[in-house]
């Protein structure tokens, strides 16, 4: 995960602002630092505040550390952009949780608030401040973090299956809103990657982790940049016509 995947150059890019939430680890952290081979500049944002300092002042960077659920702390990460580097030009909204295991009977309405919180509304919130500056500047590109999970029935996860729905119908609204300023708003949506959160899921047991390598016909799991490869290429002008796009990212997992 720490070298740029693969030395892929985008001239467009150089010195452009990129946004990345759930950037401390992860898919996020993957798509900052490709972001930052490309010489753009950065405003990197989790709640995670020493793993999101640490990568800023590894890259360059500037930190913010906040909750996607709070409007204030997602308004003031923007904000951030615009002060610190005068405007917004990519964002990925990647923070998200996996939420506990249960069946939809046994989720708890505290659950169901914590995950759908995280992982819808702070998409809102995110596409709701990062739309109105794209939007005043007539140019920009963003990316939604979703999951294969945002288009199959994903048993005992029944707040991040629905949520990851959700974001889909967030980015197709999003988009057709935005499209005449010039603005792009898509979605990534990948299978299972082997970061810290997989990671933490497949420890509930060995027989998850073949589980899961049994449902990838590639036979493996993804890697935090192959999902980044695709994000930075729908936020380049290589994608200046695609729109309110859902992009698979899985080793043919949801083709079967
Ligand atoms: N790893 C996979 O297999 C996989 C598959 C499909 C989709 N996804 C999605 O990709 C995205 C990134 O996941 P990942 O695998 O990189 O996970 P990760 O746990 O490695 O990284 C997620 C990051 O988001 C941050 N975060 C969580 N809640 C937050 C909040 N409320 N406010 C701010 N930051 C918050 C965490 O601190 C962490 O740094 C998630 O939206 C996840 O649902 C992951």
């Amino acid at each position: 995960m720490n070298s740029p995947f693969p030395a892929v150059s985008y001239a467009d890019m150089q010195g452009k602002v990129a946004l990345v939430t759930g950037a401390a680890s992860g898919i996020g952290e993957a798509c900052a630092r490709q972001f930052a081979a490309q010489g753009c500049r950065l405003v990197l944002f989790d709640r995670n505040s020493d793993s999101v300092e640490a990568l800023a002042v590894e890259l360059g960077a500037h930190a913010i550390a906040g909750d996607v659920t709070e409007e204030r702390a997602v308004a003031d990460a923007v904000a951030a952009c615009q002060t610190h580097f005068g405007g917004l030009d990519y964002a990925v909204n990647s923070a998200g949780v996996a939420g506990k295991p249960a069946a939809l009977e046994d989720t708890t309405m505290e659950e169901w608030l914590r995950v759908t919180g995280i992982n819808l509304t702070g998409i809102f919130l995110c596409l709701k401040h990062q739309l109105k500056v794209m939007k005043a500047a007539g140019s920009g590109a963003i990316v939604s973090i979703s999951s294969g999970a945002g288009l199959i029935g994903t048993p005992y996860l029944a707040p991040y299956c629905a949520s990851k729905h959700a974001v889909l119908g967030l980015t197709k609204t999003a988009a057709m809103e935005v499209a005449p300023s010039g603005v792009r708003v898509n979605a990534v949506l990948p299978g299972s990657t082997r970061t810290p959160m997989l990671e933490d899921s497949m420890r509930q047991g060995p027989e998850l982790e073949t589980m899961i390598l049994n449902s990838i016909p590639c036979g493996r799991l993804g890697t935090a940049d192959e999902i980044a490869a695709a994000v930075l290429w729908l936020c380049s002008a290589q994608a200046s016509y695609v729109n309110g796009h859902s992009l698979v990212v899985d080793g043919a997992t949801i083709s079967r």
